[in-house]
C-alpha cells in the first residue's frame, strides 16, 4: 500500500494540528448555534471522526453519500446523491463536512439543495482544496490545506475504495491510475 505513494504532502502530526486548529475556530462561531454537521460520505468520515472531537459545544451529525467519481481520478461532473439525510435541515444551521473541494460540482450541487430544503445557514468545511481544478464558483468556509493539482489519497480519500486507511495524505503514484 505505502509503496504506491509517491510522496507524503501532510504528514499525521501537521493533519492533527489543523484539525484541532479548525476545531477551535468552527467552536467559536458556532456557539448557541446547535448546527447539524453532515459529512459526505465515504472521504469525509476519517476527518468528521477527528474534527468532531475538537468541537466541546452542542452538535448533531448526520452523513450523506454523494459521487461524481467512478473507478475515475477525474470528475464526471455529474453529482448523484446516493443516501440521503435522515434528519430535517428545514430552519437549521448546517456545517457541511468535506474531504476535498476539486471542481466544486458535489459542493455546487449540495449547497443549493440544501438552501432548498430550507436551511437557515449552510456553510462548508473542507479539509483539503484544490483551487487549481474549480468548475464552479465555490469557497469553503473553512479550509485545512490548500494543495497542488495531484491524485491524493488517505485520511478518509481513496482511489478505487482503496488507500483510506493510511493515516496521512499522500500523492498517488501516477503509474497506479493511468
Ligand atoms: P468535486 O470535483 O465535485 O469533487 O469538487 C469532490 C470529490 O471528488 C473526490 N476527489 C478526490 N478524491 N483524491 C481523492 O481521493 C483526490 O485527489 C480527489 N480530488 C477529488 C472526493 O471524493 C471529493 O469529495
Ligand atoms: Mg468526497
Amino acid at each position: 500500500m505505502i509503496a504506491d505513494i509517491q510522496e507524503i504532502l501532510i504528514d499525521e502530526k501537521a493533519l492533527e494540528k489543523r484539525v484541532s486548529e479548525l476545531g477551535e475556530k468552527i467552536t467559536k462561531d458556532y456557539r448557541g448555534k446547535y448546527p447539524i454537521l453532515i459529512g459526505i460520505l465515504k472521504g469525509s468520515s476519517v476527518f468528521m471522526a477527528d474534527l468532531i472531537r475538537k468541537i466541546p459545544i452542542p452538535v448533531e451529525i448526520d452523513f450523506l453519500k454523494a459521487s461524481s467519481y467512478g473507478a475515475e481520478a477525474r470528475s464526471s461532473g455529474v453529482v448523484e446523491l446516493e443516501t440521503d439525510l435522515s434528519m430535517d435541515v428545514n430552519g437549521r444551521s448546517i456545517l457541511l463536512v468535506e474531504d476535498i473541494v476539486d471542481t466544486g460540482n458535489t459542493l455546487n450541487y449540495l449547497l443549493n439543495r440544501f438552501e432548498s430544503l430550507g436551511a437557515e445557514e449552510v456553510k462548508v468545511c473542507s479539509l483539503l482544496d484544490k483551487p487549481e481544478r474549480r468548475e464552479q464558483r465555490v469557497i469553503a468556509d473553512y479550509i485545512g490545506f490548500e494543495i497542488p493539482n495531484e491524485f491524493v489519497v488517505g485520511y478518509g480519500l481513496d482511489y478505487d475504495q482503496k488507500y483510506r486507511n493510511l493515516p496521512f495524505i499522500g500523492i498517488l503514484k501516477r503509474e497506479i491510475y493511468e
